[in-house]
C-alpha cells in the first residue's frame, strides 16, 4: 500500500468524511453577511475553530479542507490551526486552486486557475502540515454547454494539479463539479457528469497519476434546480452509483461527494441511500461544505459566544453524515 493510499483510507475510515471549510475570503464574506455577521480574519477564524474543536471531529471528520488564510492562523488556545486539526485526529488539507475564471474562447464558461507557481506553494503547504489538497473544476449545463473546450481544459488542469500534488507527497482531491443551477434534466446531469469524469480520468492516466492515491469529489445525479424533472432520493442514489461505476476506474479507493446546494437533510439522505445500494468497491463518503455548516452558522450568528450550542449542531450533522456514509442513517435520528 502506498503512503498516499494510506492517507486516503485514513481520511475515509469507518464512515468518516471531509469538512470543506475552504471558502475563499469572498465566499466566506457572503456566507457571514447572509447571517449578518461582519466578515474579518477574527470572525472567520472564530467560527471555523469552533467547528474544528467540536467533539465529533474525532469520530466523524477524517480531513478538513482549509483556505490559505486559515492554515496560517493561530487558535484562541494558541494552537496552529493544522495542529488543532491533527489533535482532533483529523488531517489538515488545503485548497490550492486560485478560482474559476472566464474561459478564453468560451466566455460563458469557466476554467480553474492556479497552476503557475503551484509546485512552490505546495512545498510550503506541506511544511505547514497539509496532507491533502483540493482543486475544483466547475461546469454548468445548458443547451450548448459544457463545451468540449471546457471539459478538456479543466480535465487537463485537474491532471497537472494532481501530478504536482502527488510529487509533493500529498493526496489530491479531484473535484469536477457539475453545478445544480439551471433547467437541465436528470438525464442531462447523468450524461454530462459521465462525460466530464471520464475525460478527467483520461487525463489523470496520461499524467501518470497514482489512482490509488486520490479522492474523487463529484456531484450527485440531480436535476437542475429550475427543472420540473424531479426524482426520488432512491433514484438519485441508483443513478449516481451507476454513473460512477461506469466512469471511475476501479483502482480509485474513495469518493467523497460535494453537497452543491442540497439541504442538509437531503445531502444526508442521498448519501445514506448511495451507501445502502452501493454495489461498487468505492468507499462513498462526504466532503460537504454548506451541508455540514449551514445550521451551525445560523445558530452561531445569533449567539457567537455560545460555542457549546454551535458545536452541538455541528456534532449532530457530522454524526448523521458519518452514519449515512455507512448506510446506517434514518430520518428518526434527526429528532434531537
Ligand atoms: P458544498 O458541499 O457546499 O458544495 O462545498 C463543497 C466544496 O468544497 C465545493 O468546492
Amino acid at each position: 500500500m502506498s503512503d498516499l493510499n494510506k492517507i486516503v483510507l485514513k481520511i475515509l475510515e469507518k464512515g468518516k468524511g471531509v469538512l470543506a471549510a475552504d471558502e475563499s475570503t469572498g465566499t466566506m464574506t457572503k456566507r457571514l453577511e447572509s447571517v449578518k455577521v461582519k466578515s474579518n480574519p477574527e470572525s472567520r477564524l472564530l467560527f471555523r475553530e469552533t467547528l474544528f474543536s467540536s467533539s465529533k471531529m474525532k469520530d466523524c471528520i477524517g480531513g478538513v479542507i482549509l483556505y490559505d488564510e486559515t492554515i496560517r492562523q493561530i487558535s484562541s488556545k494558541k494552537n496552529k490551526i493544522p495542529e488543532l486539526i491533527e489533535n482532533m485526529g483529523s488531517y489538515p488539507g488545503i485548497k490550492v486552486d486560485t478560482g474559476a475564471k472566464v474561459l478564453a474562447g468560451s466566455p460563458d464558461e469557466k476554467i480553474t486557475e492556479g497552476l503557475d507557481g503551484l509546485r512552490e506553494r505546495l512545498k510550503e503547504y506541506y511544511s505547514l502540515g497539509a496532507k491533502f489538497t483540493k482543486w475544483r473544476g466547475v461546469y454548468s449545463i445548458s443547451k450548448n454547454y459544457p463545451s468540449k473546450l471546457c471539459i478538456e481544459s479543466n480535465a487537463h488542469a485537474l491532471a497537472r494539479y494532481s501530478a504536482l500534488v502527488q510529487e509533493c507527497n500529498m493526496v489530491p482531491i479531484v473535484e469536477p463539479e457539475i453545478l445544480m443551477d439551471g433547467e437541465h434534466s436528470v438525464k442531462d446531469c447523468y450524461d454530462k457528469t459521465s462525460e466530464v469524469i471520464k475525460k478527467c480520468f483520461d487525463e489523470l492516466i496520461l499524467h501518470k497519476i497514482d489512482l490509488t492515491g486520490i479522492i474523487l469529489k463529484p456531484n450527485m445525479i440531480l436535476a437542475g434546480n429550475k427543472s420540473h424533472d424531479k426524482i426520488s432520493s432512491e433514484e438519485t442514489a441508483k443513478l449516481t452509483i451507476n454513473c460512477l461505476k461506469n466512469s471511475v476506474p476501479s483502482e480509485v479507493p474513495g469518493i467523497a461527494f460535494l453537497s452543491g446546494g442540497q439541504s442538509e437533510i437531503e445531502a444526508t439522505e442521498n448519501l445514506n441511500l448511495i451507501n445502502k445500494y452501493n454495489t461498487s468497491n468505492f468507499i462513498m463518503s462526504y466532503s460537504y461544505g454548506r451541508a455540514l455548516q449551514q445550521g451551525a452558522l445560523k445558530f452561531w450568528s445569533k449567539n457567537t459566544k455560545d460555542i457549546e450550542g454551535t458545536q452541538k449542531i455541528f456534532n449532530h450533522r457530522a454524526k448523521m453524515n458519518t452514519l449515512a456514509a455507512q448506510g446506517k442513517w434514518s430520518k428518526e435520528l434527526e429528532i434531537q
